[in-house]
C-alpha cells in the first residue's frame, strides 16, 4: 500500500484469483491446551453447527489428544468430538504453520503474548489467504502485522481480525450500535466506559507485563504504521486521552484507559463513512466512587513501574504458572459492562453491552461466534488486516445477542 493511502478496506479477490475455498477444515483453535483455548474448544464443542469441519492444533500431541477427550467427554456434546482432527503446530516452526495454514479457511489463536509468539502464524495465513482471529490485546503487535502483511493480505483475500476477545469486541461492537442510532451526516462525539468485576489468568499477566515493559518501542512502531495507512478521504477520525473526571450522564467517575480498544474502534470509523464526517472518541475505566478510581489508577501505574525493571518483571511473570485462570465458580461471579455515550446532531444516545465473565467465558464466546461468523455469514467481501466491527459487524452482534450478551440503548 502506497504512503498516506486512505485507509477504506480492500475488496476480496473472488474465487479465481489467489484465495484457495477448498480446504479440508473450516477452523483450527491453536492454542487449545492453554487456559482461553481450551474454553473456546469448549465453546465450539457445545455450539457450532454438525457441518462445521474443525481441528485443534498445538505443539504437544499429547496434552491435545487429552484436551480433545475431554471434550467429547463433556455432558451434552457430540460425542464424534472424539475424532476431531489433531494438527502438530509449533509458532518456533515456521513450515507447521504454513501446513497449518494452508490446511483450513481460518486459523483462531490463543498463543499469546502475540508479541512474542504471534507474528509467524500471521505471516502464513497472510501468504495462503486463510483467514486469522486471534485475542490479542497488545497495539504493538497489531500494528508490526499491518506494516509487515497488511498488503499481502489484501492480495490473498485473507481476512486478518485481531482482538476478537473482551479486547476489544464489546466496545468497537458497542460504539458501532450506538453510533448507528446517529445520523451519519453530523460530527459525532463518543465515550467508551468499561466496569468489570473479574480476576486474569497467567496468559493475561504474562502479556500485560511484557506490554508495559515496551512503551517506547510501542509508539514507534504506531507512528510508522499511521504514517504508512494515511488518513481517510474528507473525513476527520480520532482518539483523544481524556482527563479523569465525574460523568454527569453515567454517574461514574471516569479514569483514562490506555488499552488497545481506542486504537481498534478508530480504526473501524476510519474505515466506515456512517461514523460522520468527524468522529472522536475517548476510552475510560469507570467506578463509583473517587477511592475506586484512585485507588485503581496508582496499582496500574504501580505495574507498570515494575515491568520496567527486569529482575522484577521475570520475579512477578513467575508468580504467574502458564495455563491457569479463574476457576469455573469465579467466572460465573464475573461480569462486565461497557457504556458508550455518543453525542451527535444535537442528539446523546446511550448504549451499554454487557455480559458476563470477561476475560474467559465471554471472551472464549466472543473468539468462537466471530470463527462460526466469519465461515458462516455473508459479511463484507473486504480483506486485509480488519477490525472485529468492519470484518463481522452486524453479524457478530447479532449472534453474541443470540448468545446471551446483551447490547442496548438505555
Ligand atoms: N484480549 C482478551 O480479552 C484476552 C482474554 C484472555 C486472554 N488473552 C490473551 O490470550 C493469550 C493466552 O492466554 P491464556 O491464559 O489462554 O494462556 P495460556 O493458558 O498460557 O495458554 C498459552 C497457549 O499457547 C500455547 N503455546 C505456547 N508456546 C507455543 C508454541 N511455541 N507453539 C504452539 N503453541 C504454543 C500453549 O501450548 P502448551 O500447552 O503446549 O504450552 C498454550 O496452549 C494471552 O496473550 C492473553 O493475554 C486475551
Amino acid at each position: 500500500m502506497s504512503p498516506m493511502s486512505d485507509p477504506t478496506p480492500a475488496p476480496r479477490p473472488d474465487a479465481t484469483s489467489a484465495r484457495p475455498h477448498d480446504r479440508e477444515l473450516d477452523v483450527v483453535v491453536l492454542g487449545a491446551t492453554g487456559f482461553t483455548g481450551r474454553l473456546t474448544a469448549e465453546y465450539l464443542a457445545r455450539h457450532a453447527p454438525a457441518d462445521l469441519r474443525w481441528g485443534l492444533a498445538g505443539r504437544n500431541a499429547e496434552k491435545l489428544a487429552a484436551v480433545r477427550t475431554q471434550l467429547a467427554e463433556i455432558d451434552g456434546v457430540d460425542p464424534s468430538v472424539a475424532d476431531l482432527t489433531l494438527v502438530a503446530a509449533d509458532v518456533e516452526d515456521p513450515d507447521s504453520l504454513r501446513a497449518l495454514a494452508e490446511r483450513t479457511r481460518l486459523v483462531v489463536t490463543t498463543v499469546g503474548p502475540f508479541l512474542a509468539h504471534g507474528r509467524p502464524l500471521v505471516a502464513a495465513c497472510a501468504a495462503a489467504g486463510t483467514d486469522y482471529l486471534d485475542i490479542t490485546g497488545e497495539p504493538e503487535f497489531v500494528d508490526q502485522v499491518w506494516l509487515d502483511h497488511h498488503a499481502e493480505a489484501e492480495a490473498t483475500g485473507a481476512r486478518i481480525v485481531h482482538a476478537c476477545g473482551f479486547d476489544s469486541i464489546p466496545h468497537d461492537l458497542g460504539v458501532r450500535f450506538a453510533v448507528g442510532e446517529l445520523p451519519d451526516d453530523v460530527p459525532i462525539t463518543a465515550r467508551g466506559v468499561v466496569r468489570a468485576s473479574a480476576i486474569f489468568s497467567s496468559g493475561t499477566m504474562h502479556s500485560a507485563l511484557e506490554q508495559f515493559a515496551r512503551a517506547r518501542p510501542m509508539s514507534k512502531v504506531h507512528a510508522a504504521r499511521r504514517k504508512a495507512e494515511g488518513r481517510p478521504e474528507g473525513r476527520r477520525v480520532r482518539g483523544v486521552a481524556g482527563k479523569p473526571h465525574r460523568d454527569r450522564t453515567l454517574g461514574y467517575w471516569l479514569v483514562p484507559l490506555p488499552t488497545i480498544d481506542p486504537m481498534i474502534v478508530v480504526r473501524s470509523a476510519a474505515a466506515d463513512a456512517s461514523y460522520g464526517p468527524a468522529f472522536t472518541y475517548s476510552h475510560y475505566a469507570g467506578t463509583k466512587t473517587l477511592r475506586y478510581a484512585a485507588g485503581g489508577a496508582a496499582a496500574t501505574g504501580l505495574l507498570a513501574t515494575a515491568a520496567q525493571v527486569g529482575p522484577v518483571r521475570r520475579a512477578l511473570l513467575s508468580r504467574f504458572p502458564v495455563g491457569q485462570g479463574p476457576d469455573e465458580k469465579r467466572r460465573a461471579r464475573s461480569w462486565f459492562t461497557v457504556d458508550v455515550v455518543a453525542e451527535g446532531g444535537g442528539r446523546t444516545v446511550h448504549a451499554r453491552v454487557r455480559g458476563g465473565d470477561p476475560g474467559y467465558t465471554e471472551t472464549a464466546k466472543m473468539l468462537a461466534e466471530s470463527a462460526l461468523s466469519l465461515t458462516y455469514d455473508d459479511n463484507p467481501e473486504v480483506a486485509g488486516m480488519l477490525t472485529p466491527a468492519q470484518a463481522m459487524g452486524e453479524h457478530l452482534t447479532a449472534r453474541l445477542q443470540a448468545a446471551g450478551m446483551t447490547f442496548e440503548v438505555l
